[in-house]
């Protein structure tokens, strides 16, 4: 649950993310950094639409093969990510300062009638962002979302040797019943309160916020990259230029 404390914590981390330069090669400093205090995980709209194909398409057939219970080829993702519905289902994401999608989320809403208050949730986390908990904080992010939608059941559909994903749903209070390399949790969800209704207000308007402040540091930065490429060339000429 968030305060104000974590609030004015987490706006000074991401202050402090805006002054560090975003070098090639530096996942292996962040992958050490801690884990923050507040992930800023946004909900994605359609203009997110490529970035989510990069981020799936990113993955190793295994992971694809956990993540959609086959071994998805390229042209079954990019049909899956053509057919999201941005308006009926909810898509989150968690960027990194390259603005990089390292993680993200699909709660799909059940629509056949009579299905209204079903919902199921899907998740992929780049491998070298895992175990900071990205995955259970979306979970934690989308069952929130799902609780404020009315959604009174939330489904997870899991191969069994699927560790992680079984950790996140059983540590969530999720039923989980094994039917072979299968797995299905489920998670009863509460009634929505002004509290879960508020939360997810402000964590929506802070990973608003960290995403704009992103976008604005990587502009920033090849803004210094260019002036910094455009005064070597120019050191270049006058050092070729004879006396
Ligand atoms: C499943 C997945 C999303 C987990 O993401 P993650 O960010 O690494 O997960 P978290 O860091 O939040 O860890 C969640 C829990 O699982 C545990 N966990 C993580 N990796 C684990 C592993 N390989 N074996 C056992 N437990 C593991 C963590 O310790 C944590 O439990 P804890 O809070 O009790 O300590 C990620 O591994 C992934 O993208 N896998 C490929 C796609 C996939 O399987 N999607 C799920 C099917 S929809």
């Amino acid at each position: 649950m968030l305060d104000a404390t974590n609030i004015i914590k987490a706006s000074l981390e991401v202050g402090r993310e805006f002054l560090r330069p975003p070098h090639e090669g530096d996942d292996t400093a962040e992958k050490v950094r801690a884990i923050p205090l507040l992930v800023p995980i946004r909900s994605l709209g359609v203009n997110h639409r490529t970035r989510i194909a990069s981020h799936l398409l990113s993955l190793e057939p295994h992971d694809r093969y956990l993540r959609f219970g086959y071994m998805a080829q390229d042209e079954q993702i990019l049909r899956y990510v053509d057919g999201l519905d941005f308006d009926r289902d909810e898509i989150f994401g968690i960027y990194n300062r390259k603005l990089e999608l390292i993680a993200m989320a699909h709660l799909a809403y059940a629509s056949p009638a009579g299905h209204d208050a079903c919902a199921e949730f899907g998740v992929s986390v780049v491998p070298a962002a895992r175990g900071r908990g990205y995955g259970a904080r979306l979970f934690e992010r989308a069952a929130m979302h799902a609780t404020n939608d009315g959604v009174s059941l939330l489904f997870i559909h899991a191969l069994s040797e699927n560790a992680a994903m079984l950790k996140i749903a059983r540590n969530a209070g999720a039923r989980v019943e094994r039917d072979g390399t299968e797995s299905e949790a489920f998670l009863h969800l509460p009634q929505a309160t002004l509290d879960s209704q508020v939360t997810e207000l402000i964590e929506e308007q802070v990973a608003q916020t960290d995403y704009r402040i992103k976008v604005q540091a990587k502009q920033f930065w090849s803004f210094l990259a260019d002036l910094q490429n455009i005064r070597r060339d120019a050191i270049d000429a006058q050092a070729r230029t004879p006396p």
